[in-house]
């Protein structure tokens, strides 16, 4: 993970960036706000930026957005009052971390911000048989895709092509189409030039040129749109790519791993996804089969993921009861690994003892499929609510469990996060309403 620091945070700069390289994350550091975002425009990457209280939050996260940026921006320092970190929510921050800096809380927020650790781990001999199959076609130059659940690990197989390949020492860049607003995501891509549009007081590099000699991850390529599939197959075809508003094409020798986690014929059947555009990325086809098909790599990750999060929370070792163990492993888990891997961490710290019990894992006991109907999770009863009361409950309550990162929850809820971003608006709306009304 990539974390650019902003600010002098009161002479806390050294501090936090020792925790956060502790924790295996990569640190770029600026004093001054503009040229961090000089160094952005250059083509630097990052996953989230922490901000100094002290700047501008607003007019930084303003040129974010005008530039088409789409980073999370963490706002961290001493703060005098409540009142102030409150205001940097408002301001465009997602998070607000206290300084001086506590090495748990950093942790705690960088993880739910973004994902670390991504090694491959298995010992399934199905799914052996792709990583075989990726070792293999790792060092050629094809174009790669992914298919797969969510969650199934279609990220790390791509990281873990990219470190089998000639291109490992230069860039690993991840876009995800699904994440970032159709309007900024050709930007993203392909960059743009000053006066492209309102907001572009600069040169911006894309991420097929930040990629170029190295591997670009296209995520969730069925929610490109249309137009945009159109200049991709241009730079796939050409290996050019033209920035927006520039007036000549700009060569890239980028390798494009994209993933989905929908079918794309189907896609294509439907006239969303291009089939010339599916020949060009589908030259070697690696499909990750759920956890439910592989049961010889739950226990391992199940294991993996514990001592992880006991590392990562600082907390006393803890193991699973056989019990737990057991229920862990005839699991359907339709989050797949990530599902399993978050239930691992709620119940590490949920658990007040140093064995895991089943409770604590807090997954719907086996019992029979009538209790489970009526029955929300937590036991809340649902009959006499309507559909629309459920679905909110559901949404609301996962995304709780996920400590309110959106990507997680949809993939858990098996909604875009599109669709995920329309509901919370949906609430939010009614909520002012409500509000409005009572006033
Ligand atoms: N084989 C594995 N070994 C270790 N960790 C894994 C493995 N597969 C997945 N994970 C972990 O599970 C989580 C989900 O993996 P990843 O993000 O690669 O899934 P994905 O298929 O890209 O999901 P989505 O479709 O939702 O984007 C990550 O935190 C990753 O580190
Ligand atoms: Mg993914």
């Amino acid at each position: 993970m990539k974390v650019l620091l902003v600010g002098r945070l009161e002479g806390y700069v050294s501090t936090a960036a020792k925790i956060a390289l502790d924790k295996g994350a990569k640190v770029v550091a600026y004093e001054e706000a503009r040229d961090a975002l000089q160094a952005l425009r250059d083509g630097l990457t990052t996953d989230i930026i922490l901000l100094d209280l002290k700047c501008d939050i607003k007019s930084f996260s303003k040129s974010l957005q005008a530039e088409r940026f789409s980073i999370p921006i963490i706002a961290c320092g001493v703060a005098t009052s409540a009142e102030e970190a409150a205001a940097s929510i408002r301001a465009g921050a997602k998070e607000y971390i206290p300084f001086p800096p506590d090495p748990e809380l950093i942790a705690a927020v960088l993880t739910a911000v973004c994902e670390e650790d991504l090694t491959l781990l298995t010992q399934d001999p199905v799914m052996l048989k792709w990583v075989r199959m990726a070792d293999k076609i790792a060092p050629s130059e094809a174009n790669v895709l992914i298919t797969g659940e969510s969650g199934t690990g279609k990220e790390v197989m791509a990281r873990y092509i990219h470190q089998k390949s000639k291109r490992k020492d230069k860039n690993f860049v991840s876009v995800n189409c699904a994440a970032i607003p159709e309007n900024l995501l050709e930007s993203e891509l392909f960059g743009h030039e000053k006066g492209a549009f309102t907001g572009a007081v600069a040169r911006r590099i894309g991420k097929f040129e930040e990629s170029s000699g190295g591997t670009l991850l296209l995520d969730e390529i069925s929610e490109m749109d249309p137009r945009l599939q159109a200049k991709l197959l241009r730079a796939l075809q050409e290996k050019q790519i033209d920035r927006v508003g520039g007036s000549h094409p700009v060569n890239v020798d980028t390798r494009v791993i994209a993933t989905s986690n929908r079918d794309l014929n189907d896609a294509i059947a439907k006239g969303e996804f291009r089939e010339d555009l599916y020949f060009r990325l589908n030259v070697v086809n690696v499909h990750l089969p759920p956890l439910r098909e592989r049961r010889n790599d739950i226990e391992l990750l199940a294991k993996h993921f514990l001592q992880k999060f006991i590392k990562l929370n600082a907390v006393a070792p803890k193991t699973f009861s056989q019990d737990a163990l057991n229920a862990i492993k005839e699991q359907p888990w339709r989050g797949n690994v990530r599902e399993l891997q978050n239930i691992v961490h709620r119940a590490l710290l949920l658990s007040p003892s140093n064995v895991i019990t089943i409770d604590d894992l807090g997954i719907p006991s086996l019992t029979t499929t009538a209790t489970h109907i009526a029955q929300g999770e937590g036991g809340s009863i649902l009959i006499g609510k309507t559909v629309a009361e459920v679905e909110k409950e559901l949404i609301l309550g996962t995304l709780g469990h996920c400590l309110g990162n959106r990507t997680h929850a949809s993939h858990i809820l098996g909604i875009s996060i599109r669709t995920l971003r329309n509901k919370l608006k949906e609430y939010e709306e009614t909520m002012k309403n409500k509000v409005a009304h009572s006033v």
